[in-house]
């Protein structure tokens, strides 16, 4: 199908503002361990491994599209593909996440993070051009991680809760952090450049650890990166969205940094999030993934009360509120597809 029919698809659409037949709806990590059709095409693969070769990537990619019948696919990569790739040391441990073999935490650490040569990440270029043809006009969705929730794990070294390191860095010399921030901005930036030339449809930045942060903090310390970003690709031509959990108190903060639409979780309406956001901005959520466990009439009255706070805001695209639980059962989520497309349709 010609590029046309995706630009005219309704997640584009939705992400525009313009009135569509239906809310669309795709899902954070929809392709992964709650499949298992995933399950066994990655079994003996690791995640990285995995997500480097275009075959495996083109057909875990099309899994949920073909399963759920969502209205976008997403790249199947992950935030730490473009460090991997640049030559930073660093596993994805199962049941973990990302482990960086030597943490940055001072300047000589910063110089030595490498920058992002767009050969280096030719294997995501060549999994776009399989996919646009094998989707047949469904929307493919690129996505990279923010300089922020980056930076968390490179100076964490892994997965945190509390970012001790990263607020000690941040605060304690702050030249080091933005000179960190900057390099991961330019690899960021690079990274969605490469999919976007490639063909995707849209792009998602997560910032997905930005809530552990202050308002104060973050317009100082993050919202500078992210920015730069975002602008990178005003000029791209496909719609940005930007997304963090637990983000009430920095909505209108991230919206200002450039995004097209605002990723939203589910601690707020959608209603409230669409004020916060400003009249321009669609919206994305925000089902909790907690609520995929509840008994069906309960997970009904919920779709149905986001679709309907969705209505104020200029532009929705249905998703959780954070990526889907690996033990999800799958059926629900075919079933959450089918009921938004109903409830919503006009
Ligand atoms: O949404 C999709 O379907 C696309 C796939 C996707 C993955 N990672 C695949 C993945 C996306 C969009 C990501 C982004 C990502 N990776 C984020 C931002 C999104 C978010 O959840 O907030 C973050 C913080 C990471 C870092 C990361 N990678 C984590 C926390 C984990 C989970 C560790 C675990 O095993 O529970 C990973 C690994 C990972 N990335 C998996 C998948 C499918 C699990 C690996 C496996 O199946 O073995």
């Amino acid at each position: 199908m010609s590029d046309t029919t995706v630009e005219q698809s309704v997640f584009v659409r939705a992400c525009h503002g313009e009135s569509v037949p239906h809310v669309p709806v795709w899902f954070m990590r929809q392709a992964g361990r709650s499949l298992p059709e995933y399950r066994s095409i990655r079994s003996g693969t690791p995640m990285l491994e995995a997500c480097r070769r275009p075959d495996l990537v083109c057909e875990i990619t099309l899994q949920p599209v073909r399963r759920h019948s969502v209205d976008a696919a997403v790249l199947f990569s992950d935030i730490v593909v473009p460090l991997a790739a640049a030559g930073v040391d660093l596993d994805i441990k199962p049941g973990v996440g990302p482990v960086i073999a030597n943490p940055i935490r001072d300047a000589a650490g910063v110089a030595a993070l490498p920058s992002l040569e767009p050969d280096a990440v030719e294997f995501v270029a060549e999994a776009v051009r399989l996919l646009i043809p094998a989707l047949a006009g469904t929307p493919l969705i690129g996505f990279a991680g923010a300089p922020f929730t980056l930076a968390s794990y490179l100076i964490e070294g892994g997965p945190s809760r509390t970012y001790e390191r990263t607020k000690a860095l941040m605060h304690g010399a702050p030249d080091v952090w933005h000179a960190l921030c900057s390099r991961l901005a330019e690899i960021t930036l690079a990274f969605l450049r490469v999919q976007v030339s490639a063909g995707v449809s849209a792009v998602q930045l997560f910032d997905s650890w930005a809530g552990a942060l202050s308002e104060a903090d973050y317009r100082r310390f993050v919202m500078p990166h992210s920015a730069a970003v975002l602008s990178g690709l005003a000029d791209a031509g496909v719609p940005r969205i930007h997304f963090g959990v637990g983000t009430a108190h920095l909505l209108p903060a991230m919206a200002e940094a450039g995004a097209d639409v605002m990723g939203v979780d589910w601690r707020t309406p959608l209603d409230t999030a669409a004020a916060l956001v400003g009249p321009d901005r669609a919206v994305q959520g925000n089902l909790d993934p907690a609520i995929l466990f509840a008994p069906w009439p309960v997970i009904e009255a919920e779709v149905r009360r986001i679709v309907s706070e969705g209505r104020s805001a200029h532009g929705h695209v249905f998703n959780l509120g954070h990526g889907v639980p690996p033990d999800t059962d799958p059926e629900v989520l075919t079933r959450v597809v089918k009921l938004v497309h109903e409830v919503s349709a006009v």
